[in-house]
This record gives C-alpha cells, structure tokens and sequence, in this order.
C-alpha cells in the first residue's frame, strides 16, 4: 500500500458534465472550456461523445468540437464512441483516442445504449479493430461498478469481468465508473482488488461521481491501492442521463487539492482550473461544485 509519485488526470467535464445539462451548451463555449482545461496543464481532456443525438442531443455538435479543437502539443482530446458509426464518425474529425463503455450491470446496459453486455461487447469487437488499424487508442468504460440505479448491489466479480473483457479485446486502459456515486472507500478498495487480480494497476483508472459525497473519500482509498490515474470534472459539472439522480463527476479541483496535499504530482496548476471552473459556472449558470474551486475564487 504506497500512494503513486504522479497522478494523470482525465478531465472529462466538456463530455460527462456538459451531456447532462439541460439545455445543449453552445460549441463555442465547448471549446473555450477545452482549451482553458489545456493552458490549466491537463493533459487528457474527454472532448466529445459520438452518439445518437436523439439519446444525447447534449453532444450533438460532436463533429463540430473535435473540428474547432485548437490542438495543443501533448494534449489527447479523446470522444465516445458506442458503435462503427461513432468511430468512423470520430476518424473523419481527427480523434486519436477514442473509448467504448459498457457496464456490468444488465440493465443499466440497456438504458444506456440498448444492448446487454454481451451484445455490447459483440459491438464493441469491430470498434477496437478498426481502430487498431487506425492507430486510434481505445479505452474502455465500465459502468455500475460501485451500485447500479435499476440493480442495487453490483457484485465485485461482475465487474472484474467485463474490465477483463474490454481489456482482452484491447483497450489500453479501462476506467472503472461508480456511475451514481453510491460507492463507500472499503467497497471501492474491494471492487479494485478484484479488477486488479485479472489487470494489471496500472492499467486502471477510476472514474467517480459524488452524489453521496464520497467521491475524495474512495479517491483516497483506491490511490493508497496504487490507482494513478483519475477522471474528474471540472467544478463537479454533470451527471449522467441514463442514470437519474447521479450527480457530477468529482471536481477536478477537488482532486487536484487532495493530491497536492498528499504529494503526488499532477503538472497541473490549481489557480488556473480554478478559474475555469468559477468561468464556466458562472458562463452556462450552473453552481460550482468544487469546495476548492468555490475558496480559492473567494481569495
Ligand atoms: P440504438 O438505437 O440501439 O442503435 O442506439 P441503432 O444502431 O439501432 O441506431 C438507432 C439510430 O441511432 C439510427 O438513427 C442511427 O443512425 C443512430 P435513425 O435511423 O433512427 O435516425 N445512431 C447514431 N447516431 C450518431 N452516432 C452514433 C450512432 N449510432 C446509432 N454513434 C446507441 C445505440 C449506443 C447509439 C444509443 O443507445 C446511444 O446513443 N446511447 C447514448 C448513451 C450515452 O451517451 N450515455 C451517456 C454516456 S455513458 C456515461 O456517461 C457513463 C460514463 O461516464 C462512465 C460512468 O460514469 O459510469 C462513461
Ligand atoms: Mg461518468
């Protein structure tokens, strides 16, 4: 039990905050965020999700994000992608990391993109090969890890179970989603050990939301496990459509606090995504959800 030197961060804010808003966020917006998420010294940004836009029309504009992307040197703008649509979708735009997500429970499967588990991974078998022969990395979502909306309780080894799918099939990396911020520290440390039997640490990432509050608390628990890599938000933006009730992602600011206080390097500057958040906040009306975010913009 040791905590990781450096931590990488994958802001997925302008994706998974930005597709629960009720009103569709205009493009421009979109990549004001993305860039300043970049000057602030993130180095992986979800950028967009091409999916249906009668499911989503949050992310409708996909083709027009990943287009009007300034794309900064060592900067991954990643997209969603579900299906052969969506990646060759995401190709024609330049995308060069894309992901596929799935969930290990049944019916939260359903809601989300209309398929079981196992016809999820049937569909996502020629995403990863045609973005093989692109040269596109593909990472791999799995939802419901920590409690499931429709299902309750989600068995740990459910879980391992379809991350060691995705992770057979080839995704580089697969994050583990507690898509309604159900999860408590001793469960998340539980459901990490038995992913971490069949991949290996540092291949994983965790992905959680804060609805209950527990997000930095099971943050915490999986960093001492040796997870170094997180997905968070900035000022806790979103939710997620498919599961109603979930709140944002854990701020990003929040995250970045925490691991400075503990010494774990991120090359990210707190003031500047800070700012950010208190920007987009305020720009699209939303409250701020990072603790952080809110103090440091009242100094
Ligand atoms: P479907 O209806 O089963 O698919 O949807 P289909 O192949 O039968 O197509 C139906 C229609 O969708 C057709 O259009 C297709 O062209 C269109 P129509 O003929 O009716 O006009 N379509 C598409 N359009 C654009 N892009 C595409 C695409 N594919 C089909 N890629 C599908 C299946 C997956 C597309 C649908 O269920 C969907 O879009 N779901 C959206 C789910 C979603 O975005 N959820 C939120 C993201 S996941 C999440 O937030 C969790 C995560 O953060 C981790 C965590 O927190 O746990 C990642
Ligand atoms: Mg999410």
């Amino acid at each position: 039990m040791s905590f990781p030197s450096s931590v990488r961060l994958v802001e997925v804010g302008p994706r998974d905050g930005l597709q629960n808003e009720p009103e569709p966020i205009d493009t421009a917006t979109k990549l004001a965020l993305i860039d300043r998420l970049g000057l602030a010294g993130i180095r992986h940004i979800e950028a967009a999700s091409f999916v249906s836009p009668k499911w989503v029309p949050q992310m409708a504009d996909h083709r027009e994000v990943m287009n009007g992307l300034e794309r900064r040197e060592g900067i991954t703008y990643s997209a969603l992608t579900p299906n052969l649509k969506g990646l060759e979708a995401a190709l024609e735009c330049g995308a060069e990391e894309v992901a596929v997500f799935g969930a290990a429970s049944e019916t939260f499967s359903q809601k989300n993109i209309n398929c079981s588990v196992a016809e999820s991974l049937e569909r996502f078998a020629p995403v990863l090969e045609r973005a093989k022969q692109a040269n596109v990395r593909v990472r791999g979502y799995v939802s419901c890890v920590l409690g499931c909306p429709y299902e309750g309780e989600i068995a740990p080894d459910k879980v391992a179970k379809v991350s060691k799918a995705l992770f057979e099939m080839g995704c580089y990396e697969i994050s583990l989603g507690d898509t309604i911020g159900t999860g408590t520290p001793l469960k998340a440390k539980r459901m990490l050990e038995a992913v971490a039997k069949e991949i290996p640490m540092a291949k994983l990432a965790a992905h959680f939301h804060d609805t209950y509050g527990q997000a930095l608390a099971n943050l915490y628990a999986v960093l001492e496990e040796g997870i170094a890599v997180i997905d968070s938000s900035v000022a806790g933006l979103g939710g997620c459509p498919y599961a109603k009730g979930a709140s944002g992602n854990v701020a990003s600011e929040d995250v970045v606090y925490l691991i400075n206080g503990l010494g774990i390097k991120s090359g990210i500057d707190l003031d500047a995504l800070a700012a950010t958040g208190h920007w987009i906040t305020q720009t699209i009306g939303r409250p701020n959800r990072s603790k952080v975010g809110v103090a440091l913009s009242k100094k």
